[in-house]
């Protein structure tokens, strides 16, 4: 790592604030999180959220953790460490869309609560709404979307998330989705109604 920079000065002054932003797009901004398993769900309830909210005529970015990890994120693996300046560099991305006045959905394992404190504490608590997409490592092993499970149990995944990396499933997360026996359009639908009331921009 090179050395840290120093007489860094930021500016603050004089820029446009996020509510000047929030009022040209007509909404409120916020981080929905995403939590879960490797296919627990997060990346397909995420589209279906953004494709309804961008009906409604908000603005929406989705943050992926596969897209993610193969832009700004490729120089990281699956080690603590990089968990962690993973989530961080999240965090601080979704903090400039934030100040942007765009609705983030994140869809990132994060698999501790360590992870997803450092996130909020970034993002800031009040804009960071915590949505655990719940799926048993069962189920997540027997859709298999992505054939990562059969690999992580012929040992060709080190540190896979459930299996020989932690998960720890959030005790107070703003929202709970269970997957199993609900189509993704009920998930997709109980997702829209928790946000809709919190992006409205009360005038
Ligand atoms: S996180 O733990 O750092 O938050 P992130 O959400 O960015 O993870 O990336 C998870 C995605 O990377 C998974 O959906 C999966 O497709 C892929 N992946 C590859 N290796 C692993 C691994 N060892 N553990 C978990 N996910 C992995």
């Amino acid at each position: 790592m090179a050395e840290k920079a120093t007489n860094i000065h930021p500016i603050f002054d004089g820029m446009l604030q996020r509510s000047d932003k929030e009022n040209l797009l007509n909404q409120k901004s916020l981080c929905l999180w995403m939590t879960g398993l490797s296919g627990s769900g997060k990346s397909t309830i995420a589209k279906g959220v953004e494709q309804k909210l961008h009906e409604l005529g908000y603005l929406v970015q989705i943050l992926d953790g596969d897209n993610i990890r193969t832009g700004i994120n490729s120089n990281l693996g699956f080690s603590e460490e990089d968990r962690i300046e993973n989530i961080r560099r999240i965090a601080e991305v979704t903090k400039l869309f934030i100040n942007c006045g765009v609705i983030t959905i994140n869809s990132f394992v994060s698999p501790t609560k360590d992870i997803r404190d450092l996130a909020a504490e970034i993002i800031g608590k009040t804009d960071f709404f915590e949505v655990y997409i719940n799926a048993s490592f069962e189920e997540c092993e027997k859709r298999d979307v992505k054939g990562l499970y059969k690999k992580a149990r012929a040992g060709e995944i080190k540190n896979f998330t459930g299996l020989d990396a932690p998960f720890e499933a959030p005790e107070n997360a703003a929202l709970e989705i269970l997957t199993a026996g609900q189509s993704i359009e009920a998930s997709v639908a109980t997702v829209v109604d928790f946000v809709l009331q919190k992006i409205e921009l009360k005038k």
